[in-house]
């Protein structure tokens, strides 16, 4: 089973899971794994490494280009030393050049530049724009022994000085930005110090959340250095994975800067690239060329993209992209019928129907569950300080009481709230911190709270939170107004509303009022890393602790967003140093105990209120080569990047016909 696999991966072993079991705390009850991924573990260079061959060719659509004089040859595009993919590692071998493959996606491109921290519509589109300085996705066919860290990218290597304070790190030679240009040097310190250490710009890595705020030192054109207060270790680096280590044309964008431009602003910047200005100059393996609003994006092959299969072959093997722009149920829908070539099924409305369709011979795809990885929580706002009103700042102030969170904790019935997102086995139990589906996850250490109306209302009652106007509400202590929370939910997403239609009516059933605040998803996700919310249920994805860390953890002074103020909870500086111990360890068994503490921390404190957590299961049309079918939907990575898609392939005789044949954005 996966889940085992990938917890030998960390070197946690059943006897030290069972020594650290919470006394007196109520257990979580026994899981059922859906998970049918079973596949080998190979070492990390067997699956990509850097390296120079003899000879490169090209999609034979850009031989004219070249041989025109539009674009110079294949190996003065490509870096002095690409990066090879491996044919042993490829389930279908070596591919054959052009065709499209098919996204549908539920999201909408907010804007291009994603320093300033837009997204580009989820569902695979970011990562097909963004190159970053490390890759995760892959990992998760990484065999233990190796797994040392995040793998190459960008950042070909890398070392740290002997007492662990200086990571050096080599970039790769050569690489090009899609409109030519040089990539090196200037455009990770433009990255770093003007976008995620300016603290102006909302950039996914948040300010000093990077080793407690590295300065980084450029030592070349292709090295630069990161120097730390304390010592750090390999850990650290996957912080520079996909979606925070991943920059951006510098020479596009400094000119458009406040501090290179009086004439900007941090608004004018953050919408430097707008969504329908296009081609955006990218390092990804497309390039978006085509935005209809609400219809499609397509995106067209990168001719300078830095990657090559063993046969000299430049990456990537489809010409074309297509994200349609439907929703996310649909996208399964489409991936079910054979009109969509992708999903990351996870919405559990749909599984019995996908699945029993998915059964079928002359089915379209096929569907493999993973571990639990979707996780949904109800997050409170605990900053006092950005409150809206004084009820707002009532109610923050009351967050912060562990007793009013571990009442509402015990109110919710978790098993009536998992079917009535999907009748069936799919949901289980989620208590906050990491999902079950981590390699970080422990069951010992986490302090279950079973549904308990009657201890919900003993708590409610002691934290002075009683009725005192008799209307069936509760009210904040001191006779204030009623306790109504507003809670916002990605109106798209039913598998959220529906949580929260569930967790409105066990809450009611305690004299807890919650208003539902419906929002698209780019708002609520911007009104979340702004603080500018009292509470959400929605989807975190608390697999890693390195991964998007100010979205759940007190990573720096200002995270996380749900307490950004920087008046932490008692617990939350003991939480802190765990966390920033666990990223400074390389030793396997140390980083276990130390996440077995954070898992204790955030669960005996009701950090968050989780819900429940579910499996997902990977689709991909059956006429998509290279897909291996181990594939998780998500673990280090989204499948949209653990899958590798420049590496995806069909045959000729199968592809779908591109609607730009023969075209690469113009700059
Ligand atoms: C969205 C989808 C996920 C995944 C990610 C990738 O969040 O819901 O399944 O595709 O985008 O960023």
């Amino acid at each position: 089973m996966i889940k085992k696999q990938m917890k030998a991966l960390l070197g946690l072993s059943t006897a030290l899971m069972a020594a650290s079991s919470l006394a007196g705390a109520d257990e979580m009850p026994p899981e059922r794994s859906l998970s049918g991924l079973n596949f080998e573990l190979i070492g990390r260079a067997d699956i990509y490494s850097h390296g120079s061959l003899e000879s490169y060719s090209q999609a034979p659509m850009l031989d004219a280009m070249v041989a025109s004089g539009a674009l110079p040859a294949v190996k003065d595009r490509l870096p002095e030393q690409p990066i090879i993919f491996s044919t042993g590692a490829m389930v279908d071998g070596v591919g054959e050049y052009g065709g499209v493959f098919r996204h549908v996606i539920g999201g909408r491109p907010e804007g291009w530049n994603w320093m300033a921290g837009q997204h580009q519509g989820w569902g695979g589109i970011n990562m097909a724009m963004q190159e970053c300085l490390v890759r995760q996705g892959p990992r998760w066919q990484v065999k233990a022994e190796e797994q040392t860290g995040p793998l190459p990218n960008l950042a070909q290597s890398w070392s740290f000085n002997a007492d662990m304070t200086e990571l050096t790190i080599n970039l790769m030679k050569g690489v090009k930005w899609s409109d030519g240009d040089a990539f090196d040097t200037e455009d990770v310190r433009f990255w770093y110090e003007d976008n995620v250490q300016d603290e102006n710009v909302a950039s996914r890595m948040a300010k000093d959340s990077l080793g407690g705020g590295a300065a980084l030192e450029v030592i070349d054109a292709h090295t630069f250095k990161f120097v730390f207060d304390t010592p750090q270790a390999e850990t650290i680096v996957e912080n520079l994975a996909y979606i925070q280590g991943c920059p951006g044309p510098s020479h596009i964008l400094k000119d458009k800067h406040p501090k290179y431009n009086s004439d900007a602003t941090y608004e004018s910047y953050t919408q430097a690239q707008p969504n329908d200005e296009l081609a955006p100059v990218v390092l990804g393996a497309w390039v978006p060329v085509v935005h209809r609003p609400d219809e499609l994006v397509i995106m067209r092959r990168n001719p300078y993209y830095f990657k090559v299969d063993e046969s000299g072959q430049q990456l990537p093997y489809y010409n074309e992209m297509h994200f349609r722009l439907s929703t996310w149920g649909d996208r399964t829908a489409q991936a079910v019928a054979g009109t969509g070539d992708f999903s990351n099924m996870e919405d559990p409305g749909n599984y019995v129907e996908a699945l029993k369709q998915s059964q079928d011979d002359a089915s379209p795809v096929r569907a493999n569950f993973g571990p639990r990885v979707l996780a949904w929580r109800m997050t409170l706002n605990f900053d006092a300080s950005t409150a809206q009103d004084d009820t707002d700042q009532a109610l923050r102030t009351l967050f912060r009481e562990k007793d009013f969170r571990l009442a509402l904790s015990h109110a919710l019935d978790r098993d009536a709230i998992g079917q009535s997102v999907a009748r069936g086995p799919f949901a289980y139990p989620y208590i906050g911190g990491f999902a079950t589906g981590s390699p970080y996850y422990d069951a010992a250490s986490s302090d279950y709270h079973p549904f308990d109306q009657a201890k919900a209302n003993a708590l409610l009652d002691a934290v002075g939170a009683t009725d005192t106007d008799g209307n069936g509400t509760r009210n904040l202590p001191g006779g204030g107004d009623d306790i109504m929370i507003p809670v916002m939910v990605v109106a798209e997403r039913s598998t959220d509303t529906k949580q929260l239609e569930a967790v409105t009516s066990q809450l009611a059933e305690v004299g807890i009022g919650v208003i539902a605040v419906p929002l698209d998803e780019t708002t609520n996700d911007s009104n979340y890393t702004g603080g500018q919310f009292t509470a959400t249920l929605r989807r975190e994805n608390v697999i890693l602790p390195t991964r998007e860390t100010c979205r759940s953890w007190p990573a720096s002074d200002t995270c996380p967003y749900f307490n950004a103020g920087g008046d932490r909870l008692d617990f939350e500086t003991e939480l802190a140093n765990k966390l920033s111990m666990l990223q400074a360890s390389s030793d396997a068994a140390e980083q276990a105990a130390l996440a077995r503490d954070m898992q204790r921390l955030v669960t005996e404190n009701a950090y968050t209120i989780g819900t429940i957590q579910i499996p997902a299961a990977l689709l991909v049309n059956k006429r998509i080569k290279n897909a291996h079918p181990g594939t998780p939907v998500f673990m280090y990575e989204w499948a949209e990047d653990g899958v590798i898609r420049e590496r995806l392939w069909t045959a000729k005789t199968d592809q779908v016909q591109e609607v730009l044949p023969g075209t690469i954005a113009e700059y």
